[in-house]
């Protein structure tokens, strides 16, 4: 692929929105631990949507409470801190990973589907393997295919030759979308990460989740990324072109020391992420 086209794929990072800020500032409050319900509400009630979720989901059967949630502060203390953490960004990155992404095969509702099945698996993994940071775990896994939205159009024109290639000479879709495009999904998704001014062991994960064995600043968070994604393949969950093409990286469970039996117990516990992925959609 020329350069022209790789100009043309830096300019689109460039042009995109910067993170918002009201998630920005809401997700700095959820980690502050001075911080009270009361200085979150004031910043989710900046943003009428944010506020209509927050309480739609405090006052949703799951929570069970008899009586009527009206206020965000109220809600702020039945749903806790880490759930109104991951309702917050998943919420921000809902319009941008909602339509369907054709080039990786990835039907509307798809990409996000994966996305947040990923951030909950990679959470619910962080914390069977005792990584202090659970939450960057899940901001890691719902960021880790952001790269795709910016490369299917570009990825959707050579499908044919990049499942070829990685038919016939046994790689991963990854690399055979390096070989073709001259640059990954992994490459392309770590730039937008840090135009949005993640931390640096976020883009890493993000960079090498189909490659766990490359990461020097944090190995297990990368490694929790790639297993999460791959427990989430294995259980359907937006499996698109690439699916297919995923082979669990050993080096990644020697990072995590899990063995495979374990993996298949973490598949096992996961089906409950399906349902908590409705809740976090309706
Ligand atoms: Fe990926
Ligand atoms: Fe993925």
């Amino acid at each position: 692929m020329g350069q022209e086209v790789a100009q043309k794929i830096l300019k689109e990072i460039r042009d995109l929105p910067p993170f918002s800020a009201i998630a920005n500032r809401a997700l700095k409050l959820t980690n502050d631990p001075r911080a009270s319900a009361v200085d979150i509400s004031r910043v989710i009630s900046y943003d009428p949507a944010f506020t209509a979720r927050v309480l739609r989901m405090a006052n949703s059967a799951y929570y069970g409470f008899a009586r009527k949630v009206t206020t965000v502060s109220e809600a702020i203390v039945i749903l806790g801190y880490e759930t109104l953490k991951s309702v917050v960004l998943a919420l921000t990155l809902q319009k941008f990973y909602d339509n369907e992404v054709r080039g990786y095969g990835l039907e509307k509702g798809d990409m996000w589907k994966h996305s947040v099945g990923c951030a909950l698996a990679s959470r619910l993994l962080a914390t069977q393997v005792k990584y202090p940071a659970v939450e960057e775990a899940f901001v890691a896994g719902l960021l880790h295919d952001v790269g795709k939205v910016i490369l299917n159009e570009y990825v959707r024109d050579e499908i044919d030759e990049i499942i070829e290639l990685a038919g016939s000479q046994g790689l991963s879709f990854a690399e055979a979308e390096k070989r073709v495009l001259g640059f990954d999904h992994q490459d392309i998704g770590s730039k937008v990460a840090e135009k949005w001014n993640f931390n640096d062991t976020i883009v890493e994960a993000i960079r090498c989740h189909h490659r766990p064995e490359r990461a020097k600043k944090e190995p297990e968070l990368t490694a929790i990324v790639h297993v999460a994604d791959f427990i989430c393949l294995s259980l359907g969950l937006g499996i698109g072109n690439d699916g297919m093409l995923y082979p669990l990286k050993k080096e990644a469970l020697e990072i995590l020391k899990l063995d495979e039996p374990e993996i298949d117990n973490l598949i096992y516990s996961a089906y409950s992420i399906a349902e908590e992925i409705e809740k976090i959609l309706t």
